[in-house]
């Protein structure tokens, strides 16, 4: 799989990561990470977890893929990942290998495929992660809200009740047993830099999806 780190790129294969991840305790997997900044947070505060970040665009996470390599006094964390792939082609490498997956506000294709859900896309993800895995999820309900940005983004319909008629019997066909499901108003439960900016004074609604790999 292609590795970011800062400009550069480079590949890594399945061995090297199985080796890497035998010095951690648990793998996490962030899914359309964005800058990284979540998944770089949570490797200083996390020595013992190796957490990777995943985006499609690779430019994005530079600067944290660039700071992840400085010494950690300096705030680098060796145990931080960036990769560059698709959520529709997950690299095998990271098959079977995740405690913990986390999609925070996904937006574009990723939004789309969790969200109608694109059974093949849900199945890759599930496919990475280990029996047992939590498999956590916020999404932004405003494009929901708004008929003509939804029309736009061609999106299905969603809130709560939806998720739960169609979302829960989708999960599971692809091997993730929902659980919980719930709308957060405002305060939200994981602090990334979308999540920051979207409930920055407004009244926005996020639907937090909490599942576990069968
Ligand atoms: C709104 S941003 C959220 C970023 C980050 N999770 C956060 O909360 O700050 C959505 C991210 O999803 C990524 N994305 C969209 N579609 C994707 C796909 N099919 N595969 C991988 N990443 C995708 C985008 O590149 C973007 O970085």
């Amino acid at each position: 799989m292609r590795i970011v780190e800062g400009k550069k790129q480079r590949e890594m294969a399945s061995e090297a990561l199985a080796a890497l991840a035998e010095g951690y305790a648990q793998v996490t997997l962030d899914l359309g990470t964005g800058d990284g900044g979540f998944v770089l947070r949570r490797a200083r505060a996390e020595p013992r977890t190796l957490c990777i970040g995943l985006d499609a665009v690779a430019e994005a996470m530079a600067e944290s893929a660039r700071r992840a390599r400085a010494k950690p006094a300096k705030g680098g964390a060796a145990n931080a990942l960036f990769v560059v792939a698709r959520a529709e082609a997950l690299p095998p490498e990271l098959l079977g290998r995740c405690d913990e997956i986390t999609v925070n506000y996904p937006w574009g294709s990723l939004l789309k495929a969790v969200s109608a859900p694109i059974p093949a896309v849900l199945s890759g993800i599930a496919a990475c992660a280990k029996p047992g895995a939590r498999v956590a999820l916020l999404i932004n309900l405003a494009p929901f809200e708004d008929h003509e940005q939804r029309e736009r983004l061609e999106l299905a319909p969603l809130d709560a009740d939806l998720a739960e008629t169609r979302l829960r019997p989708a999960y599971r066909a692809a091997g993730l047993e929902i659980g919980e499901i719930r709308t957060v108003l405002g305060a939200l439960p994981e602090r990334t830099t979308w999540g920051g900016k979207l409930v920055k004074g407004s009244g926005r609604s996020t639907l937090s999806i909490e599942a576990i790999k069968s």
